[in-house]
């Protein structure tokens, strides 16, 4: 079942214990830390050039060629081909946008988006879940669950209902979830709890649930997820003709995102397919800034394997005396207690990465500007372009950098938050609200004729 080269570790202590691809775990057993996948590289055929992977483009009528994920599987080759379980997933663009390069604050030519929410169920989950779904696949999972803010499992669902695999349980928070989510979760047929709590608690009752019952947890702790989440970090290098940018900027909840792109660059550096490693910038929403506070104000690092565990849970021992829940319109990130924290402070020590917190109102406005300078995207994802404003204002971006702000998930999956922007009052910046006019030829031209 198992490759021989792949096998899974815990991400502390090098001497930790390995276990094989084909178990199904999410912690490793002997420490309770999360798990990640590792290769023995020297027995894996790896390229000697990112652009040799430029071949598969001319063999599209392959699934796993065509797959923006898969074509890249020799970065991650946990499975043989015959496992794999794809959707077409990761036909997503790199877009030079100068309206929102101007609105950062960066010189023309150097702000990029890279949207995620092209994916099948619209949202970046699918590079994960293609790996996640492959991996249950692999060890004949007959039940999958996850616990979600609204794509991971609408991710999940359209795995199980397309390939009819496995069956899918989710567990959401009640009112915590964008309707356009809970639709499709609903429309793919997965059976959908609504626990009574927040991401937080929904997360660590499927936790449980799938430990006690043999479920197949799908939330990224499972380690395979982010194997194929490191994808998104290869297809911006071949959107850039295969050059390294200086900033790569993401919302960070859960912190899976930008674990994975953490390893991706640990392992390119590795293998001498990049030179130099690009500076990441995880944004938190200000009423989820867990890792903000705790790196930025807290010195929380990952300090060579050693992250400072007594901080962290004084931290979170704190929060819940004050019963301290997570807020934010941005309910894709409202998330507390990150699972992937630790794999998190690994990728901003090695990419020599910062934290910032950014608040509703410049989400919304960062929203906003992607909306009207680019292709649109959901509250959470407006976090990359607030972020990078703040971090051009702060002076720790420069204009003439080149920057890649990830964009998780599509436009239409939180319609509310865009209406209500365009229609509130008090009016927003950059509000485009609808203009109400009577049912009556000469005030619709009257109208008509006062547009500049
Ligand atoms: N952006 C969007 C649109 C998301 O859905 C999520 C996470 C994130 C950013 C944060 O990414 O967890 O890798 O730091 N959504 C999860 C869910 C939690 O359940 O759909 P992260």
């Amino acid at each position: 079942m198992s490759t021989d080269f792949a096998y899974q570790s815990s991400i502390l202590a090098a001497d930790s214990p390995t276990y094989d691809v084909g178990q199904v775990l999410t912690a490793c057993p002997e420490t309770g830390e999360l798990l990640d996948i590792q290769y023995d590289w020297d027995k894996v055929e790896v390229p000697s050039s990112l652009k040799e992977f430029e071949s598969a483009w001319s063999n599209r009528n392959h699934p796993l060629d065509y797959s923006g994920v898969w074509r890249f599987r020799n970065l991650f080759p946990f499975a043989s081909d015959d496992q794999i379980v794809t959707i077409g997933e990761g036909q997503t663009l790199l877009q030079r946008s100068n309206s929102v390069a101007k609105y950062v604050g960066m010189n023309e030519g150097q702000l990029f988006l890279q949207y995620e929410g092209l994916n099948p169920s619209g949202s970046f989950k699918d590079n994960g879940m293609t790996a996640a779904s492959t991996h249950a696949h692999m060890v004949g999972a007959k039940i999958a669950a996850c616990a979600s803010t609204g794509n991971t499992s609408a991710s999940l669902a359209i795995y199980a209902g397309t390939t009819k695999l496995f069956k899918v349980i989710v567990f959401v928070g009640s009112g915590k979830i964008a309707y356009g989510k809970l639709s499709q979760a609903l429309d793919y047929g997965a059976t959908t709890l609504q626990i009574q709590g927040d991401f937080d608690d929904a997360l660590k009752q499927v936790r449980e649930v799938c430990q006690s019952a043999g479920i197949y947890l799908c939330n990224s702790v499972n380690p395979f997820r982010l194997e194929g989440q490191k994808s998104i970090m290869y297809r911006v290098l071949e959107g850039l003709n295969w050059e390294v940018p200086d900033w790569i900027v993401v919302p960070g909840g859960n912190l899976g995102n930008s674990s994975a792109f953490g390893k991706a660059f640990m392992e390119l550096k590795h293998l001498g397919l990049i030179d130099r490693v690009p500076r990441l910038a995880v944004i938190n929403a200000q009423g989820a800034n867990t890792l903000y506070q705790l790196v930025e104000k807290q010195g929380l690092c990952w300090n060579g394997g050693n992250p400072d565990s007594t901080l962290i849970d004084s931290f979170y021992q704190n929060m819940d005396a004050e019963n301290h829940r997570a807020n934010t319109l941005a309910s894709a990130i409202e998330i507390n207690r990150p699972v992937n924290l630790k794999k998190c402070l690994r990728a901003l020590e090695f990419c020599d990465g910062v934290v910032r917190e950014v608040d509703d109102h410049e989400i919304l406005a960062g929203k906003a500007q992607v909306g009207a300078g680019g292709f649109g995207c959901e509250p959470a994802s407006g976090a990359s372009v607030a972020g990078a404003k703040l971090l051009r204002e702060q002076g720790v971006i420069a204009p003439s950098d080149r920057v890649v702000c990830i964009l998780t998930g599509h436009q239409l999956k939180d319609p509310n938050a865009t209406v209500n922007y365009h229609s509130g009052q008090p009016a927003p910046e950059f509000q485009n609200a609808p203009i109400v006019v009577e049912n009556d030829f000469g005030k619709i031209m009257e109208v008509i004729d006062s547009i500049e």
